[in-house]
């Protein structure tokens, strides 16, 4: 039998609904957010990566799917959707509208070439924001808030925001060669990876899941102390709008990210849920001020975040969430070939109305046709007959408190609008 590629995932059945429903959350609450949708080529030129996310993270050094198309070009599957927005937003000159911040969002696959683990797959699902054109702290603060809120409606309650700021450019550089001369004695003393860190990008050495046990990186000097006016004041707006919105979060001097981007405010959502494991950030994102330029040398600010969908109905599963994913209203079922032809119209006129209709395709006897409606949780149950039909009526059975009515078939959907209520939204 030919199988799936290690860390993939095939999705069907039940988890199909469930995905689906958070996926009609995400694309109704990014409505109320105001945000666009874009979409991206799912491969792109290799060397986007390579200067987007950065030459020295694991993502580009170990883990994108490289391939040669047979044209002979370099290209990568995509192993995140910040650098493919930002190149779309550069081609297309989206950032030259007026109509400013552009604050858009996307949902698809992404590709890593990692040692798959709980909660760690090659191939995985993102839904993330991009929001371009603007400074204010306001949008770090509205991003932030986005999987939060999503959180809160989807009902889990073991989260954990943490939050931190990387600074301006030049309170960045500080920093670095703070960390540098303080390393100094000890580069020695680390993995393999944080030796090369050190020389390429050394606040990557404060989050290695290897070497962040040692004393020294404990006791490392913190960017806090590093920060100039202006990268102060904007983490301090930051925080103030995270109070107004009522969001509780840490700061967490150690949240340095693993991709180069970053400038300012970076942050993570953990999952605090028993039985999670290692790999429990929900999210992650910050702001991303010189990212824009180093694509396209055109300067325009941005701050985004992306969660990965896997780890979100993880973290469902384990604190036993139950998604109300079963909607079908109605299960007719027709007795007899006269009654077939006769509901196939009825079926079709019923979804046409709003509600959710499945029929008897399997020519079950009525016993069957009850059980397959019970189910299907089935909330009504049609039954048309040689007697019904003669008669224009219909017989309802409520599939919860098994009462039988007949009824008129003109008054039909007006008996299901009284008692079937519209499935839920937000
Ligand atoms: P990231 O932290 O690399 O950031 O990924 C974001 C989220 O994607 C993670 O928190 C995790 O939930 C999920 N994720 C990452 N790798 C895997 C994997 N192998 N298997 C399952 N889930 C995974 C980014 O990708 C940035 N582009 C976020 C961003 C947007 N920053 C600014 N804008």
């Amino acid at each position: 039998m030919i199988t799936k590629p290690k860390g993939t995932y095939d999705v069907y059945g039940e988890y199909g609904k469930e995905i689906q429903y958070v996926e009609n959350i995400l694309q109704s609450l990014m409505g109320k957010y105001h945000y666009e949708y874009v979409r991206t080529p799912i491969f792109e030129a290799s060397t986007l990566f390579h200067r987007g996310v950065g030459e020295t993270t694991d993502i580009v050094s170990k883990e994108t799917y490289d391939f040669k198309d047979r044209g002979n070009r370099d290209m990568s599957l995509r192993p995140e959707g910040t650098a493919g927005v930002v190149r779309s937003l550069l081609e297309n000159k989206m950032y030259a509208r007026e109509d400013k911040p552009i604050k858009t969002w996307y949902y698809g696959p992404m590709y890593r070439y990692e040692r798959p683990q709980s909660g760690r797959f090659r191939e995985f699902y993102q839904f993330g924001v991009e929001v371009f054109g603007s400074d204010s702290p306001l949008l770090d603060a509205e991003v932030i808030s986005i999987p939060v809120v999503l959180y809160k409606l989807l009902g889990l309650k073991g989260v954990k925001v943490k939050i931190n700021t990387l600074g301006d450019r030049e309170s960045r550089e500080n920093y670095r060669t703070a960390l540098i001369e303080y390393f100094k004695p000890y580069v020695k003393d680390f993995c393999e990876d944080c030796q090369i860190r050190y020389e390429k990008n050394p606040l990557r050495i404060l989050d290695c899941k290897i070497d962040n046990k040692l004393e020294i990186i404990k006791n490392a000097p913190q960017i806090i102390d590093y920060l100039n006016e202006t990268s102060k004041q904007h983490f301090e707006k930051v925080k103030k709008y995270l109070d107004l919105l009522e969001i509780d979060y840490e700061v967490d001097p150690k949240i340095v990210r693993g991709l180069d981007y970053y400038t300012h405010t970076v942050f993570e959502v953990e999952a605090e849920v028993e039985g999670f494991g290692a790999q429990n950030v929900l999210c992650g994102g910050g702001r991303y001020n010189n990212l824009v330029n180093t694509i396209g040398n055109v300067d325009v600010p941005g701050v985004g975040f992306a969660l990965g969908m896997e780890r979100l109905m993880k973290a469902l599963e384990l604190e036993n969430i139950t998604l109300p994913t079963n909607h079908l209203d109605i299960y007719v079922v027709p007795i007899g070939e006269k009654a077939l032809d006769y509901s196939v119209p009825l079926v079709e006129n019923l979804r046409m109305n709003g509600f959710c209709v499945d029929m008897d395709y399997m020519n079950r006897n009525i016993k069957s046709n009850f059980k397959q409606a019970d189910r299907l949780q089935a909330k009504f149950i049609i039954l048309l007959g040689e007697d019904e039909l003669k008669k224009s009526i219909v017989t309802i059975k409520n599939n919860q408190t098994k009462e039988e009515i007949k009824i008129k078939e003109e008054k039909l959907i007006s008996y299901l609008d009284k008692n079937i209520e519209e499935s839920e939204d937000i």
